[in-house]
């Protein structure tokens, strides 16, 4: 990064966890001359005091990772990549007060979800240390983000919708479809509210959309519809029974006058044999209704590595993102007001 003398520093950046999105985060840090991974946090016991490369499938790289806040925070880092698979709001407060972007990938993007006085209280630690929080992935992310993009070639806007559809089978999380409902019978008492409970934040990626096209939403509706395993499947990682559900058929709407003027399709599956058998596109579609029409396909090519297909596009826009967030204002940021975020590192001897 070039400062404001002309000169070229190094930003440091911390990487909170090392799962599966952080895995694919580090190897982007470790390929940027611009960026120096300088600490890491560890969630599970067994990982703290290990090198970040061995937790993360690479070389070793000298920094070794910690349970340790105070510890990472002396390191002065100027951002930490948040990727736990739960956030805390209290771990959040803390780094930020203590003068250090975040770049979350986990459930935010304007923070709603968290509920307003949480919101309050991150923009205000925000403002304190004089950094920006921000939340970035693929989805929620860098899809609106494409179709509000390309919506920039239109005069008039009467609907915009992005359908996700992705088999996950490789997407190893057990604890977050469980959060969905994914291996409980679809009769669940209350299903339908625990996965949106569990997906609140593409009500927030709904909200930022509207903010973009300058509009007031009515509200927000969700309807999920869920796929059941026509036989048991084993992942792995997770067990579920026949008849269990393995999939999962969401529509966020945005609703301005009755009709969605924002729509988020979410279609996510495990396994081989489902009921609905829904088709999966593998990516996005982005549809603009308006002046003109557009259609937009935006696809994942998956050559076989489970990395280069779920973690890498999640993890890329978030790493990407560390310049624009470092010199973004102090606050809560979204992607609406940060420059145009692109790939850093070119590789021309492939
Ligand atoms: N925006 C997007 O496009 C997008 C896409 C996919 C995922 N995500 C989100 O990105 C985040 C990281 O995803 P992931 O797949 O890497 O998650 P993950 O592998 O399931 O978990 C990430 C790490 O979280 C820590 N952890 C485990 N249990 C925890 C708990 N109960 N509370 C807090 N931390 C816990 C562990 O850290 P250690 O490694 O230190 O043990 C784990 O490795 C998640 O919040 C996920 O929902 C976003």
């Amino acid at each position: 990064m070039i400062d404001g003398w002309g000169n070229t520093v190094t930003i440091r950046v911390v990487q909170w966890t090392t799962g599966l999105i952080a895995k694919s985060a580090v190897r982007a840090v470790l390929a940027q001359p611009d960026l120096e991974l300088v600490g890491c946090y560890a969630y599970s016991a067994e990982k703290v005091g290990k090198d970040v490369g061995e937790l993360c499938g690479v070389p070793p790289v000298g920094v070794t990772a910690t349970d340790d806040i105070d510890e990472l925070i002396a390191l002065e880092p100027d951002v930490v990549l948040y990727m736990p698979q739960l956030p805390d709001v209290d771990h959040m407060i803390r780094l930020l007060e203590a003068g250090i972007n975040l770049i979350s990938t986990s459930y935010f993007i304007t923070g709603h979800s968290f509920g307003e006085d949480n919101v309050a209280r991150l923009r205000e630690a925000a403002e304190r240390g004089g950094v920006s929080l921000y939340g970035s992935g693929i989805n929620p992310g860098l899809a609106s983000v494409v179709a509000l993009t390309a919506a920039a070639a239109c005069r008039e806007i009467e609907r915009i919708s992005v359908f996700e559809a992705v088999d996950c089978t490789s997407y190893e999380s057990a604890e977050a479809w469980q959060a969905l409902g994914f291996g409980s019978p679809p009769d669940t008492p209350g299903i339908a509210e625990i996965s949106k409970q569990a997906m609140l934040v593409f009500q927030e990626t709904i909200e930022m959309m509207a903010t973009a096209l300058h509009a007031e939403l009515d509200e927000v509706r969700f309807t999920p519809q869920f796929g059941v395993a026509t036989k048991d499947l084993d992942l792995g990682y997770m067990k579920i029974a026949e008849g269990n559900v393995c999939g999962i058929n969401g529509r966020w709407q945005g609703i301005v006058g009755g009709k969605p003027l924002l729509e988020m399709g979410l279609l996510w599956r495990l396994g081989d044999a489902m009921e609905p058998d829904w088709p999966i596109e593998h990516g996005y579609v982005m549809e603009i209704r308006g002046v003109p029409n557009i259609r937009v396909r935006y696809e994942l090519e998956f050559g076989g590595d489970p990395e280069e297909y779920v973690a890498a596009p999640t993890a890329n826009p978030a790493v990407n993102a560390i310049p624009a967030v470092v010199a973004a204002r102090p606050g809560l940021v979204t992607a609406i007001e940060l420059p145009l975020i692109t790939a850093t590192s070119i590789n021309v001897s492939v």
